[in-house]
């Protein structure tokens, strides 16, 4: 773990027109920390996400990366060149909805292979070798490796988008929900093959959930939000149990309830 952030945020906001989507957010992440952002449904964690990760663009506020070279970027800085490779080869994003990480119509393989071609790897050989690692590594027979995710079911699919993302190595992973869409005992599998993978390779990743269970299985810390603030942070064991705010025990015994 190295002493300084991976990620500095200051002031982020974003309205939509004259609504609140988030404001004044600050924190920061730390390599290999695996920071939660939890809240109801319209709190505004997916507009925070998509703001830190430059697919929203902030109306205030500053993120600041150290890229691999150690500098601190300002990522509102850098062209638009620099934003797509840092998002195809250093950041990674695990969205919900498969589909919309993933070409539905092209091989496992290729969806694997693509983002190393788009990173400038040409040889053929170490792209399919690398392919059929990750689909091993997230679980996925090698015997699909030509199979469209079309025909994967949902649990495969998430695998085979996480798999995408994580063949450049990236530092940081953004995920909204990933475990969302999928069947209980299938999120289970998942939300443990994720824990293994963000362990083993480091990762510093923000994840969106609602699910507190979710939380508190993967996270080291996490912001609570409620419309559109961020109304505790904290590690996580603290937060679940010993919350400060009333919000977030209300939070924490509906969900100890259900
Ligand atoms: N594209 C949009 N246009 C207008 N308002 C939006 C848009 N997206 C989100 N919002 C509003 O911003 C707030 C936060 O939404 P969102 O970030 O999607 O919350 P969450 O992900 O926690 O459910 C909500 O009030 C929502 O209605
Ligand atoms: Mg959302």
């Amino acid at each position: 773990m190295e002493n300084l952030p991976l990620l500095k945020v200051q002031g982020l906001s974003k309205f939509y027109g004259g609504r609140i989507g988030c404001t004044n957010v600050s924190f920061d992440l730390w390599p290999g920390e695996v920071l939660a952002i939890v809240g109801e449904s319209g709190s505004g964690k997916t507009t925070l996400l998509n703001s830190l990760s430059t697919r929203l663009t902030a109306d205030a506020g500053m993120i600041q990366y150290r890229m691999r070279d150690g500098a601190m970027r300002d990522i509102a800085r850098m062209s638009e060149a620099e934003r797509r490779l840092l998002m195809r080869t250093d950041w990674g994003f695990v969205h919900q909805n498969p589909a919309d990480g993933l070409r539905m119509s092209v091989s496992a393989g290729a969806n694997v292979g693509e983002r190393l071609m788009a990173v400038g790897d040409r040889h053929y050989g170490s792209i399919r070798a690398a392919a059929t690692d990750w689909l091993s590594r997230v679980e996925i027979a090698q015997d699909r490796i030509d199979d469209q995710p079309r025909a994967f079911s949902g649990g495969m699919r998430q695998r085979l988008q996480i798999a995408r993302n994580l063949v450049t190595s990236p530092r940081l992973v953004f995920m909204d929900e990933p475990t969302g869409g999928l069947d209980v005992s299938v999120q289970a599998r998942l939300l443990d093959l994720l824990r293994g993978l963000v362990q083993d390779l480091g990762l510093s990743v923000i994840i969106v959930t609602h699910d507190l269970a979710v939380a508190r299985l993967i996270s080291h810390r996490m912001m609570v939000m409620k419309d559109g603030h961020v109304i505790e942070q904290g590690l996580t064991d603290r937060v679940l149990d010993d919350p400060r705010e009333p919000y977030t025990q209300l939070l924490v015994s509906s969900i100890l309830q259900a």
